[in-house]
């Protein structure tokens, strides 16, 4: 048997390829010099945002996630439909359900005022969950940046990779393997839920008639259960919001993870964390509700964690100039014929 042939060359090959593209490490300082003040600026629009609008910051993490669960932390979420570019917004995850993006222009614009043509849109993103989560009580971290922004985006990806509210803890512990995030994140993660809302089209599946048994989903607290019941009647429009933190809704603190004690987790995928016997989840959510700092902890870790999820480094992707579209759209010249001067004209589309 002589398999090893050929195959040292080819690994060492493939070793010294995947090492020049993983090179580049996101870093706490990475616009030190370009543009030191942007952490502030961005910090500074979402602050003004969260004084009209106290859910604006729930919102802003969230596109964080569905940015990064798709393709990697790469401001693909962000694009809207153009060319060949089937938008992200339009997945069913999104659709009707992700906001904030006009907060993004605006942080965008003012860090453009600045800094221009430095700070990728991927990294806005990152800086304003952050900013999210320690303005509204949470804790602070060092965000890692240098992610450059897509030039595309992956409508299909959005479809299958973000985890459903519906389907099981296994399966949306696949879709956190996947992207390289252990049990100890999903759990922490999960504690976003601490703050914003969700519709009842949701959750509505736990409160009348839950996997056809004709009965209430059994593990709702009940009188949990008669709240949501008349926020979500049962042929509603399934727009009705619900706060996913019943006792401090616009706060960042542990009490999600009291409530899943009292099985008052608001979506089936949150109470699962806690009702499902025998998994390794169950004591991580007993940890994080008795102690609110081993949650922050965690918390601050696992965004650092998921923010690290296939970035653009480097000189792949760009820096967006207009986070909604990759750059040079509507820059484009092209001749074509125009018949009411019966002449060919250069345009721009
Ligand atoms: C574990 C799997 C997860 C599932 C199944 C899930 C599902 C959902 C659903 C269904 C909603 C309500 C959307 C609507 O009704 O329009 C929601 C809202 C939200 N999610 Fe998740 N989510 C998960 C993980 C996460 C993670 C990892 C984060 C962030 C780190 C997050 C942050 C949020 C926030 C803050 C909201 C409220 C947004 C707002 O009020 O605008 N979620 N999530
Ligand atoms: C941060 O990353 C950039 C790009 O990889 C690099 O140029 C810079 O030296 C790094 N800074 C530190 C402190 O590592
Ligand atoms: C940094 O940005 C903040 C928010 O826009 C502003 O208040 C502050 O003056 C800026 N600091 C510097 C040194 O530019
Ligand atoms: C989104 O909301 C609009 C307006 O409420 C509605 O017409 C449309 O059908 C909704 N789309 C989806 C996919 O739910
Ligand atoms: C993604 O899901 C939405 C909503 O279900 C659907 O309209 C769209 O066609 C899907 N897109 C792709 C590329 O699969
Ligand atoms: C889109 O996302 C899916 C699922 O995450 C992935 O398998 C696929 O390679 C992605 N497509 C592109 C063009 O990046
Ligand atoms: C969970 O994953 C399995 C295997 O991929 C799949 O057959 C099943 O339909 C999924 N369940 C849900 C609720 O998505
Ligand atoms: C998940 O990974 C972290 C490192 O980021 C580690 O500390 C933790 O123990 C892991 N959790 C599980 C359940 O493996
Ligand atoms: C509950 O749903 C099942 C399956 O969809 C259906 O057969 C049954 O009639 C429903 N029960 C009630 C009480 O609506
Ligand atoms: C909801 O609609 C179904 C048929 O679509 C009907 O049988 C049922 O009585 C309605 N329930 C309520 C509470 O209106
Ligand atoms: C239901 O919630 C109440 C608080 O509203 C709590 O006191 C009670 O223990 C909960 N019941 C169960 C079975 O978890
Ligand atoms: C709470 O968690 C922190 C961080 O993990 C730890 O240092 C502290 O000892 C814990 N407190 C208690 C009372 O267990």
């Amino acid at each position: 048997m002589f398999l090893f042939t050929p195959y040292p060359i080819i690994s060492t090959l493939f070793l010294a390829l995947s090492f020049s593209v993983s090179n580049a490490q996101l870093n706490a300082t990475f616009y030190a010099n370009s543009c030191p003040n942007v952490s502030a600026i961005v910090r500074n629009v979402v602050q003004q945002s969260l004084q009209s609008d106290s859910r604006i910051g729930a919102s802003l993490i969230r596109l964080h996630f569905h940015d990064c669960f798709v393709n990697g932390c790469d401001g693909s979420i962000l694009l809207d439909n153009s060319g060949s570019i089937q938008s992200e917004k339009d997945a069913a995850p999104n659709t009707n359900s992700t906001r904030g993006f006009d907060v993004v222009d605006n942080i965008k614009t003012s860090v453009e005022n600045s800094c221009p043509g430095v700070v990728s849109c991927a990294d806005i993103l990152a800086l304003a969950a952050e900013s999210s989560v320690s303005l509204t009580g949470g804790p602070s971290w060092n965000v890692l940046l240098g992610r450059r922004d897509s030039l595309i985006a992956n409508q299909s990806g959005a479809n299958t990779s973000i985890p459903s509210p519906f389907e099981g803890l296994a399966n949306i512990t696949a879709k956190f393997s996947a992207v390289g995030l252990n049990t100890t994140d999903l759990v922490a993660l999960s504690g976003a839920h601490t703050f914003g809302r969700a519709q009842c089209r949701t959750f509505v599946n736990r409160l009348f008639n839950f996997s056809g048994t004709g009965s209430p989903d059994p593990t709702l607290n009940s009188s949990y259960l008669t709240t949501l019941q008349q926020i979500c009647p049962q042929n509603g429009s399934g727009t009705a919001l619900a706060n996913l933190d019943l006792t401090t809704p616009d706060t960042f603190d542990n009490n999600y993870f009291t409530n899943l004690q009292s099985n008052q987790g608001l979506l089936q995928s949150d109470q699962e964390l806690f009702s499902t016997s025998g998994s390794a989840t169950v004591s991580i959510v007993n940890s994080f509700s008795s102690n609110q700092t081993a949650f922050f902890q965690n918390f601050a870790q696992s965004m650092i964690n998921m923010g690290n999820i296939s970035p653009l480094t480097g000189s792949i992707g760009e820096i967006r100039l207009d986070c909604k579209k990759v750059n040079g759209q509507g820059l484009e010249i092209i001749s074509m014929y125009d018949l009411s001067r019966n002449k060919n004209i250069l345009a721009s589309y």
